[in-house]
């Protein structure tokens, strides 16, 4: 029996994707890895027709973490300021990572089951500025909640501070207006909405917003990293075969439809599921128009822990995740990346009957 990965990456990998991972082994100083390298870069920026002559595409071998890190030490000038708009995990780990490269920040923090408050926001831009920079979490994993980028874009651009988004588990399957929403940088990763495989993250930034910042680290200094790349070099060995399937998975999303067709996908997905669970009984903790369409958190049945309801899911070939601290024990997370379709759903759905019964 294939299980099938419902957490949020890495993902159940297409067989086209896979295939891709038993290519010739490759020298990452040879031209064949750099045209590689160049088409990962060139598809990244594709992925929200971004203009190369604005934006760049930097690469990394590291999970998304990486690419969050490289993004807030980089970018974040050596008198900059940052606003770090808090509510999950993610929004506390750029916290943690401003603090260890000693930037000066002011963490926002909301409740993690609340949306980020505008008027919160605008009140410490106004009083405990000034600013250069707000750090926010796009799609915040930890509960499933779509941050709104249009308005805290707003409030940024009126004010002319610049956003830095951390868009691991959105890019590729939601929206993101990089005019619009003032945006320097967002950073991601291979292994969720875009279907590859872990190992290779990248940070898309504009050009001069990498001019602006400063070199804080060493293996993630996004401007070496951007201008090595630039020149078709690498500074370090690249996990070559993770670029491989980042590769194809970019030809696959291209010919898929792009991020319209996969946002419309999971969107048709998060809904079997949400429907499918809320008729027996099991509710989803945020309303679907507050939630992103890749991950949706549901609340476990009275009675249920998550471990047995884990471990009989895994059982018949789902495997699903937990809440983060103390939300384990309230409620369980079900993405639909990866290759997921309507079949697995109603198979999920009538593993869910089973169980129940
Ligand atoms: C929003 C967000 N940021 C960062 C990360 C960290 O990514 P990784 O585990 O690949 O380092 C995750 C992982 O799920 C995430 O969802």
């Amino acid at each position: 029996m294939k299980t099938l990965l419902l957490n949020p990456g890495p993902v159940t990998l297409t067989a086209r994707v896979r295939q891709s991972l038993l290519q010739p082994d490759l020298c990452h100083r040879e031209s064949e890895f750099y045209d590689l390298q160049d088409e990962a870069r060139g598809r990244l920026l594709n992925v929200y027709r971004l203009d190369p002559r604005r934006w760049s595409a930097v690469l990394m071998t590291a999970s998304g973490t990486g690419a969050v890190e490289s993004m807030i030490a980089s970018l974040v000038p050596r008198q900059g300021r940052l606003l770090i708009v808090q509510n999950g995990v993610y929004g506390e780990r750029i916290a943690a990572m401003a603090k260890q490269y000693g930037i000066e920040h002011v963490p926002l923090v909301h409740d993690w089951m609340a949306a980020p408050d505008p008027a919160a926001i605008a009140r410490c831009l106004d009083t405990d500025g000034p600013f250069t920079h707000v750090a926010i979490v796009h799609h915040e994993t930890t509960t499933g909640r779509l941050n709104g980028l249009r308005e805290i874009g707003a409030l940024c651009g009126s004010r002319g501070v610049r956003l830095l988004i951390d868009a691991v588990s959105s890019f590729g399957a939601e929206a993101i207006d990089f005019d619009e929403a003032h945006i320097d940088a967002v950073a991601a990763t291979a292994n969720k909405c875009l279907h590859g495989v872990p190992g290779a993250s990248f940070v898309i930034a504009a050009r001069e917003a990498i001019e602006r910042g400063t070199s804080r680290a060493y293996y993630f200094d996004l401007a070496r990293l951007a201008r090595m790349q630039a020149a078709r070099n690498t500074p370090f060995t690249p996990s070559v075969h993770a670029y491989y399937a980042l590769v194809e998975a970019l030809r696959e999303f291209e010919d898929e439809g792009g991020v319209r067709a996969r946002h419309a996908r999971y969107a048709a997905l998060a809904e079997q599921v949400r429907s499918g669970l809320a008729s027996r009984g099991i509710a989803s903790v945020l309303p679907p128009e507050q939630s992103s369409v890749v991950l949706r958190s549901y609340d476990l049945p009275p009675g249920v822990a998550y471990e047995p309801l884990h471990d009989a899911l895994k059982a018949r070939g789902f495997v699903i995740y937990a809440g983060q601290g103390d939300l384990s024990k309230q409620l369980f997370r079900i993405s639909t990346m990866g290759d997921i379709h309507a079949p697995d759903i109603d198979r999920l759905l009538l593993a869910f009957d089973e169980l129940m019964r």
